[in-house]
């Protein structure tokens, strides 16, 4: 397998978050945040460490053009179109539904990073993947040599980005009970449970894949070496709400909080999901007050102006 490619900038900070701490009911010296949302590349997010991987993989093949898919506000969708600016790929990006009349948030940077996008109305995620074969298929027709990328750009493979997140973070915070994280198709989780073990990592489940705890097993069954009992992984569904899409009540509380207390933003589908779980797990017991706490922030804030919730938090 090849080495990952650098397209970010490392380490990221470590931040302690003692007013937000105090707020949720943590202790004030309890609580830091992993600033991922710095990761620098196409505006930053989680999104960047697992390309270093997929890329270096494309680079490896040969590859003209990285292909994948998402939401129209789809974050990986904005940094594979980043990066394939940053390497000199051409990026084909299949977003599921209408394209908007204005267009806003990721959707703006995916074409000023010039990726080509490609729409399709009423996609289910069998859809999506017969679309990106048939965007692939058109670029080898064209003489290219295309790269697929799965949803969320998450494999085994790229889970690796996280290995390294979790190696940054032994080193920035000796002694973690905890690290909480958006889930969404699962990479994130699966790398810092293959670092940290499963039983320090919970992970927010955001709604946009069916069965996140099958999901996370097979990626992490996919990592060499990586042993870990499926039962004793920790996966929040509470926080899903009325769906993937929705501001939840509980998100735009906690954007409100992070913003308030440290000055802070999150955005809707992910991170305010992922500190909305942190507080609800503060409140019922399962992270203790004095437990050494991590809020993997993993960046996201371009959706925010491309969410029908925007106007709710003016
Ligand atoms: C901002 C943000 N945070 C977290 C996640 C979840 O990461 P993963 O797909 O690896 O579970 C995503 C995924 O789309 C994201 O865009």
């Amino acid at each position: 397998m090849p080495a990952p490619v650098c397209l970010g900038t490392w380490p990221t900070p470590v931040e302690s978050a003692p007013r937000l701490a105090a707020a949720v009911g943590l202790a004030a010296d309890a609580l830091w945040i992993k600033r991922d949302d710095l990761t620098g590349l196409g505006g930053g997010g989680n999104k960047v460490r697992k390309l270093q991987y997929t890329c270096a993989q494309a680079l490896a093949a040969g590859a003209t053009t990285l292909v994948t898919s998402g939401g129209p506000q789809s974050n990986h969708a904005r940094l594979t179109a980043a990066a394939a600016a940053r390497l000199g790929l051409r990026a084909v990006l299949v977003l599921g539904g209408e394209p908007p009349a204005v267009p806003g948030g990721n959707l703006v940077l995916d074409r000023v990073a010039g990726a080509e996008l490609a729409w399709l109305p009423g996609a289910t995620p069998e859809r999506l993947r017969d679309e990106v074969e048939c965007q692939a298929q058109r670029v080898r027709d064209d003489g290219g040599v295309p790269h697929v990328i799965p949803f969320g750009g998450s494999t085994s493979f790229s889970a690796r980005g996280y290995l390294d997140c979790g190696t940054e973070l032994l080193s920035q915070v000796p002694g973690i009970d905890h690290v909480v994280v958006a889930f969404g198709s699962g990479a994130t989780m699966a790398g810092l449970v293959a670092c940290l073990g499963a039983g320090r990592v919970i992970g927010v489940d955001t709604g946009a894949v069916a069965d996140p705890g099958a999901t996370l097993g097979e990626l992490l069954d996919g990592m060499p070496g990586v042993r870990v009992r499926w039962a004793d992984l920790r996966i929040d569904r509470e926080q899903v709400g009325a769906g993937y899409a929705a501001l939840t009540p509980g998100a735009a509380a906690a954007m409100r909080l992070a913003g308030r207390t440290e000055g802070i933003f999150l955005d809707p589908t992910y991170t305010a999901r992922a500190l909305a779980g942190l507080v609800a797990c503060v409140a019922d017991g399962r992270i203790g007050h004095r437990d050494r706490t991590v809020f993997l922030h993993s960046g996201g804030l371009p959706g925010l102006f491309g969410h029908a919730g925007l106007p709710q938090l003016a």
